[in-house]
């Protein structure tokens, strides 16, 4: 399996790794299939993501997966953040293996529970959100 060198610096050196106290918006999904479980927390302030930072029990694709879409968010609006989808993390990260490219599901699903909970934390709808689903594996058409 060949990993390209922007995967292996995420997963050798993930960037945001850790939680946020009093997180505008917490979301946390897993994959039933592998187990991996994602949490990821934002900071939003007028609008925009302030700061990301998760944590993860998954895979190394998971981890490097996360590290990106943390650091794509950052300092975007909402519906900017919305763009941030698994092919645009992968896409930053020279691809994935086949085989892994369900892992930056787990990402980009954790990133919208955490947008999700903040809209509903504050009476808020986000356009083009859907509601999370808490198990990704019941999400089929990503890849
Ligand atoms: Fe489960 Fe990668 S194998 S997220």
């Amino acid at each position: 399996m060949e990993y390209s060198e922007k995967v292996m610096d995420h997963f050798m050196n993930p960037r945001n790794i850790g939680e946020i106290e009093d997180a505008s918006g917490v979301g946390l999904v897993g994959n039933a299939k592998c187990g991996d479980i994602m949490k990821v927390y934002l900071q939003i302030e007028d609008g925009i993501i302030k700061d990301a930072k998760f944590r993860t029990f998954g895979c190394g694709a998971a981890v490097a997966t996360s590290s990106m879409a943390t650091e794509l968010v950052k300092g975007k609006n909402i519906q900017e953040a919305l763009q941030v989808t698994n092919k645009a993390v992968m896409e930053a990260l020279d691809g994935l293996p086949p085989v892994k490219v369900h892992c930056s599901c787990l990402a980009e699903e954790a990133l919208h529970a955490a947008l999700w909970d903040y809209a509903k934390k504050n009476n808020i709808v986000i356009e083009g959100l859907k509601e999370p689903v808490q198990d990704i594996d019941e999400l089929h058409h990503h890849q």
